[in-house]
């Protein structure tokens, strides 16, 4: 019988570092994590860097005791490698390195995009999905084909995430501002008209929220907010109609930070059913920036024979999620 395998994810590519530990055969043994967030402002790299590194060693120590094993138990380390912010992803990176030299383990890179897919399709059960990845940096719409996770369509400027953190900052929102913004969304009375821009398959987020931060301040709040979302949401669901319809895939799975959007969810639901497909939303505590989705991710790849000398256990900024060889699909 082959020995099961067991994998430490480290994430740290934005606002949350995070480590989880996953067994081959019991599944998610921890996933501890800690989020940087703001009463007021962005994010800042340097603030990130040092919010993670004082915060990895509590995170690593804690995914250890309540997965109930050691380091011996540990077969190989997996860690965020892009894309991302570099200060941050440098501290995840650089602890990983450490604990495989440390400890002797391989070591893993893995791409955070497409950890937020595989965790999705693990915790929904889902093999061949349409994924639609709305995050903080990205918004993508994806499906499996020929050894990549090939992008339909995606964002030519912001991500979906940013454009509601930015839209929420100039409401005097601190950082993550997509929670608030979808709880204003449902006490709306009123919609006001925004740019809507889908551009084939693609779509731009930049002139939407120029036209909703000027009208600050001249509609009430609840109504931009609602109006802003609506508009965006409506976009995304056109292109994940488009991607449906063209691939005759069966299922929709919502994955990355803005999957919990209960906005974003109705919409696509209400797409969803007109088409007979199946919308699988991925649970918040896997689609937010989390070191299981990276542990499990590693996991599949380590089993591909996919670990690395540490010379190339790097980082890359802007590592796109079809860059990424899948061999274990
Ligand atoms: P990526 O590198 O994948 O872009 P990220 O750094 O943006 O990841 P995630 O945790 O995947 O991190 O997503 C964070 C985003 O999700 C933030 O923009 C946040 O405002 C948004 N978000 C979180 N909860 C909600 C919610 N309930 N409704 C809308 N947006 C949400
Ligand atoms: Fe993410």
């Amino acid at each position: 019988m082959a020995p099961r395998i067991v994998c430490l994810g480290i994430e740290s590519t934005a606002h949350t570092i995070g480590a989880g530990i996953v067994d081959e055969k019991c599944g998610i043994l921890a996933n501890e994590k800690h989020m940087h967030t703001t009463a007021k402002g962005g994010l800042i790299p340097r603030e990130l860097a040092d919010h993670h590194a004082r915060h990895l060693p509590e995170i690593l120590r804690s995914a250890l005791l309540n997965s109930g094993i050691g380091w011996s138990d540990i077969d190989c380390i997996a860690y965020s490698a892009g894309p991302g912010i570099g200060t941050a992803m440098g501290v995840g990176a650089t602890a990983a390195r450490m604990i495989s030299l440390l400890h002797n383990k391989p070591i893993i890179p893995v791409n955070h995009s497409v950890a937020h897919i595989e965790i999705a399709k693990k915790m929904c059960n889902s093999a061949d999905p349409i994924v639609l990845y709305v995050s903080g940096g990205n918004t993508q719409i994806i499906a499996y084909e020929a050894g990549k996770y090939r992008v339909y369509g995606e964002t030519l400027d912001i991500g979906i995430g940013n454009l509601l953190d930015s839209f929420g900052r100039g409401l005097g929102m601190g950082f993550p501002a997509g929670p608030e913004i979808d709880r204003l969304y449902f006490e709306a009375k009123g919609f006001v008209e925004l740019p809507y821009s889908v551009k084939g398959m693609d779509l731009n987020f930049s002139g939407l929220l120029t036209a909703a931060q000027k009208r600050i301040g001249k509609s009430g709040n609840e109504d931009l907010a609602y109006s802003l979302c609506h508009t965006a949401f409506a976009m995304v669901t056109e292109c994940c109609e488009r991607a449906l319809a063209h691939s005759g895939k069966k299922e929709l799975l919502v994955t990355g930070g803005v999957a919990a959007s209960r906005a974003l969810q109705e919409m696509l639901a209400k797409m969803c059913s007109g088409r007979k497909v199946e919308l699988k939303v991925c649970p918040k505590e896997h689609s937010q920036d989390n070191g299981a989705m990276i542990a499990w991710t590693g996991l599949l790849m380590y089993k591909a024979g996919r670990a690395v000398n540490v010379e190339k256990a790097i980082t890359e900024q802007h590592f796109r999620t079809d860059q990424e060889k899948i061999d274990w699909v």
